[in-house]
């Protein structure tokens, strides 16, 4: 079942392979658009007009807003202090919180960066193919490297041109 009953999906949403993604009890808005070998947890929202490119994992708790490129194979992180057991036995939802992660209004994140838990990716802002983000992103800034570090503004060239709405 790579499309879950509960998951709630806009208007015009296009989900390339059906069969091999695996979406549940999350939210995509209108018209965006979600690559094959994709995996949206749970209580992850996802707005309007994105592109969720192939080999991305959205974890519960992230929280992706309108306009936004996710790159192939970008890793979202919901618990920095990840255990498999508590005492003994195989945690549960009740052994663990989820740490929430903010991408703004046309940001876009490069292949294969891992967001950790918690920051938030500023609006327009741009994460380079590979970065390990550690901190929040600035609006309009480029964030690079490992762990990443802010470098300029995002040319204007490249600035989605969307109005708000
Ligand atoms: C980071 C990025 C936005 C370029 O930013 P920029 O500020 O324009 O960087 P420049 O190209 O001017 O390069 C400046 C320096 O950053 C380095 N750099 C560029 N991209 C980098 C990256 N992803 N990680 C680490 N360093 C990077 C360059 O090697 C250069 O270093 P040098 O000065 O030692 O030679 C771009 O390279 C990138 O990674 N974009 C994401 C692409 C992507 O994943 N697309 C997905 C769809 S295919």
């Amino acid at each position: 079942m790579p499309i879950s009953a509960n998951v709630v999906l806009g208007h015009g949403v296009k989900i390339f392979h059906p069969d091999l993604v695996n979406l549940y009890g999350c939210t995509v808005g209108d018209e965006t658009k979600i690559g094959a070998f994709v995996e949206v947890q749970k209580n992850a929202r996802i707005g309007r007009r994105c592109k969720i490119s192939s080999h991305t994992f959205v974890c519960e708790g992230v929280t992706i807003e309108d306009d936004v490129f996710v790159g192939h194979g970008v890793m979202f992180i919901n618990d920095l202090y990840p255990r498999a057991t508590e005492d003994g036995h195989l945690q549960t939802e009740a052994d663990w919180e989820v740490v929430s992660t903010l991408v703004k209004r046309g940001a876009s994140v490069g292949s294969g960066a891992v967001i950790l838990a918690g920051v938030t990716i500023g609006e327009g802002a741009l994460v380079g193919a590979g970065a390990v983000v550690t901190h929040n992103v600035p609006d309009h800034t480029i964030a690079k490297g490992v762990p990443a570090r802010l470098g300029r503004a995002v040319p204007r060239k490249q600035m989605s041109d969307r109005p708000a709405s």
